[in-house]
């Protein structure tokens, strides 16, 4: 008995040193009550030990604490990717800001012609995953698509105005950025309004139509660390735009034929771009809606001659309750990571988001 108690007080240092390096209140709640709920019956253990040794009665309730343990340890296995991710995040975000990767407010476009393939879904959930799990980054999110689909997804209040206001230089880029659930992350929203954008700004020839947002948003460019653009599977104005204020591009593609033919198109674009903004680089290809067949192992070998970076991570196709979750995350304003956080797609858009930060 003495023995499986000595190894229960030494999980409890255990639990303790997880919670100082993690930075527990990160965590969700279920693993936080857990840690909290283990280190009150670890004391109640102890108190009862230091009753009368030889009480059957004794015994028979550490018996008791010991099963409940037992439960609880193995509802934290369940979640020990939260954990481990969360971890080695915190631990190594100092090296990122050592390379200077986050010197100045870095702006990510998520991009590619072809729809469906994944932007608004990567997009999202590596925002929060960003503004979510290191401590004092500042995200903005710019939805710049006229589907306004992010902007749904994050819940945004279209009644406040949206970035069709501000390419229109009728609203300041302060009146119109909102917060959302998460505390830090602000947004840009978008709604159909951005249709009318397009062919009033191609009217109007006294303005330089590609710099409008980068001049819109440099009186808040100092509040911000990173900045997701979520575009459209288009290239219109608004994409010149997020390519003029871009620093690196992610080309989202799926690995199908049509997918990776609207990469190669974006290339196009994006290199004409460079013209107007030198800090343009295209970070990488990543890949969505992976699965191990034939198809994709030959599509991923096409996507080798563009000569271009392919991020390591790949982000799987969501089959059967990942799927389901998927979808009802977005319908209820919540990322996957609220929803699902074991699924899959949540564990890969972790990883990426890793990827992207230089972190392993
Ligand atoms: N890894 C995945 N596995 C399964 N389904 C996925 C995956 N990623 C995205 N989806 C689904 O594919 C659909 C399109 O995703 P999403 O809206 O993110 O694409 P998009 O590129 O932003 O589209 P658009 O070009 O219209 O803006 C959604 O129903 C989404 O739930
Ligand atoms: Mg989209």
């Amino acid at each position: 008995m003495v023995d499986r108690v000595q190894e229960l007080l030494k999980e409890n240092e255990n639990l303790k040193r997880i919670i100082q390096n993690n930075h527990i209140y990160t965590l969700d709640d279920q693993i936080a009550q857990f840690i909290s709920l283990c280190m009150v019956h670890m004391k109640r253990i102890i108190t009862e030990l230091r009753l009368e040794e030889y009480d059957p009665k004794n015994i028979e309730r550490i018996k008791r604490l010991m099963n409940f343990f037992e439960n609880l340890k193995q509802e934290v296995e369940k979640n020990i990717y939260a954990i481990d991710t969360l971890h080695s995040l915190s631990l190594d975000i100092k090296q990122t800001f050592l390379k200077g990767w986050l010197n100045k407010m870095k702006t990510v476009s998520f991009i590619n012609f072809k729809g469906g393939v994944g932007k608004t879904t990567i997009s999202v959930n590596t925002a929060y995953a960003l503004s979510n799990t290191l401590e004092n980054i500042k995200v903005l999110f710019i939805d710049n698509d006229k589907q306004g689909n992010a902007s749904n997804w994050l819940g945004a209040d279209l009644s406040k105005g949206s970035i069709a206001h501000l390419m229109m230089g009728d609203a300041t880029v302060k009146e119109i950025i909102q917060h959302t659930n998460y505390q830090n992350m602000d947004l840009i929203p978008a709604d159909n309004g951005l249709i009318d954008v397009q062919s009033a700004l191609i009217k109007n020839e006294s303005v330089n139509q590609a710099t409008i947002l980068k001049n819109a948003l440099k009186a808040v460019e100092k509040d911000y660390d990173i900045c997701i653009v979520d575009n459209p599977p288009d290239i219109n104005v608004s994409v010149l735009n997020a390519l003029a204020i871009t620093d690196e591009v992610v080309i989202v593609t799926t690995p199908d034929p049509d997918s990776l033919s609207g990469a190669d198109q974006m290339l196009k674009q994006i290199n004409m771009v460079k013209a107007l903004n030198k800090r343009l680089t295209i970070r990488g290809i990543l890949v969505n809606s992976y699965t191990s067949d034939d198809s994709t192992f030959t599509a991923l070998d096409d996507l080798k001659g563009y000569e271009l970076p392919i991020f390591k991570t790949k982000i799987h196709y969501a089959t059967k309750s990942a799927k389901k979750n998927l979808i009802l995350a977005r319908r209820s304003n919540k990322t996957i990571f609220e929803q699902y956080p074991n699924c899959l797609v949540a564990r890969d858009i972790w990883q990426f988001t890793k990827e992207l930060l230089y972190i392993k």
